[in-house]
């Protein structure tokens, strides 16, 4: 049996970016690493807790002591994340693609010569954090979303919170220049009924430990 602050809970945790398929060969994707999120699953897994990583197709290897299961669409994860309930705490830090190709054809899409190119027709994604936020039966105890903001990060994440019925977000600001999407670190900003917190601009491993840190004490507090 494990041991530390978060043995015997169970923790989800979404990473990497999701690929939508135009065709067998093509897809439409996004930069992010996964390299946050297996972070936190580590860090979670490092705390005790029995962890289960939904990552789409990343260049890391699976964590140790962590399930991974690895997925590559949007509704794919969706479907992982529903089997993998109930978990006493979830954290959706994957790159969700927001939109996935309506008709996928089963052969490649052969470029011809003087033809217009193909129109994608595009469908909305499930928003994996939303629904699990919603849920009437197995919702976790706590719901924590990522927020990848351009400017006014805080008060986007403030507002994206209340939207998506989650109960943290961490807030980072992707403007050009902060190096944070692919990158080792991260800027953030914890956002939950009692505001913001400002965390030091700390490594990606380092977030996930504060993160993790935090959540542990949200359990301590809760089973006092
Ligand atoms: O709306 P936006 O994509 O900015 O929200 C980001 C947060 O929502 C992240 O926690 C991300 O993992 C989650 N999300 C999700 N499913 C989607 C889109 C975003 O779980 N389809």
């Amino acid at each position: 049996p494990k041991q530390g602050p978060l043995a015997g809970r169970s923790a989800l945790v979404t990473s990497g970016p999701t690929h939508e398929p135009i065709d067998p060969v093509r897809y439409i994707a996004n930069r992010s690493s996964g390299k946050q999120g297996h972070a936190i699953a580590m860090a979670l897994a490092a705390l005790g807790a029995r962890v289960t990583l939904v990552s789409g197709p990343t260049r890391l290897p699976d964590p140790d002591g962590v399930e991974t299961i690895h997925v590559e669409r949007a509704e794919e994860m969706m479907q992982a994340c529903r089997d993998s309930l109930p978990v006493d705490v979830a954290v959706f830090a994957a790159a969700v693609a927001d939109w996935r190709v309506i008709s996928t054809p089963a052969a490649k899409i052969k470029k011809q010569d003087g033809a217009p190119p193909p129109a994608l027709e595009l469908a909305e994604n499930p928003d994996i954090l939303k629904t699990v936020s919603g849920l009437a039966t197995d919702r976790p105890a706590l719901v924590v979303g990522f927020a990848a903001e351009t400017g006014d990060a805080v008060e986007k994440a403030v507002a994206k919170r209340k939207r998506k019925g989650c109960d943290w977000i961490v807030a980072n600001d992707v403007s050009d220049g902060t190096g944070t999407f692919g990158g080792d670190e991260n800027a953030v900003h914890l956002i939950t009924d009692a505001g913001a917190d400002a965390w030091p601009r700390s490594t990606k491993q380092d977030v996930a430990r504060m993160l993790a840190q935090r959540i542990a004490t949200y359990f301590e507090s809760e089973s006092d």
